[in-house]
């Protein structure tokens, strides 16, 4: 479980992933560059988190997967931030600055799409709850994500 890090801030620009987010699992996921994620301390663990997220200026919920996506047996690890919020066009290329303010899980492998699926929309349901709490609610207004 990883706590000492969070919170936990973090931009760079978004990139494109394996593009399964989206088409696949009807969950985009904004993918932060190589560099962000290979700056990453090594104290901080992989796995499901939530927080808040801005882009243009906008903030918005959070939940995020740090790892290899074992599902997917990725090679490269990856940062990927799925905002609670629908968009009408993907961000590549533009500025994602990051708070991760909790962690919610351990990255697991499933046995099939939809159990990943049914995964992540309990990470989301988990994130709407913790992101309501006062200590957690505050970092919505930190000014990382507005300056
Ligand atoms: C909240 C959340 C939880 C996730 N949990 C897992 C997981 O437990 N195992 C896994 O293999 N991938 C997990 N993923 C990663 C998805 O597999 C990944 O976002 C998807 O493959 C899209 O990747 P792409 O944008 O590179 O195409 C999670 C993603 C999110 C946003």
């Amino acid at each position: 479980m990883c706590t000492k890090s969070l919170p936990y801030f973090l931009s760079g620009l978004v990139v494109r992933g394996f593009g399964r987010g989206s088409k696949s699992l009807g969950i985009p996921t904004a993918n932060l560059e190589d560099k962000v994620v290979d700056a990453l301390p090594d104290d901080f663990n992989t796995g499901i988190y939530y927080g808040w997220a801005s882009i243009d200026g906008q903030v918005h919920k959070m939940v995020a997967s740090i790892g290899w996506n074992p599902f997917y047996k990725n090679e490269k690890k990856t940062v990927e931030v799925h905002l609670l919020h629908e968009f009408d066009d993907d961000f590549y290329g533009k500025e994602i600055k990051v708070i991760f303010a909790g962690y919610i899980r351990a990255e697991q492998d499933f046995t099939s799409k939809e159990e990943l699926i049914k995964a992540i929309n309990n990470d989301i349901a988990v994130a709407e709850e913790h992101l309501q709490q006062p200590d957690i609610n505050v970092y919505k207004s930190n000014e990382f994500l507005s300056g």
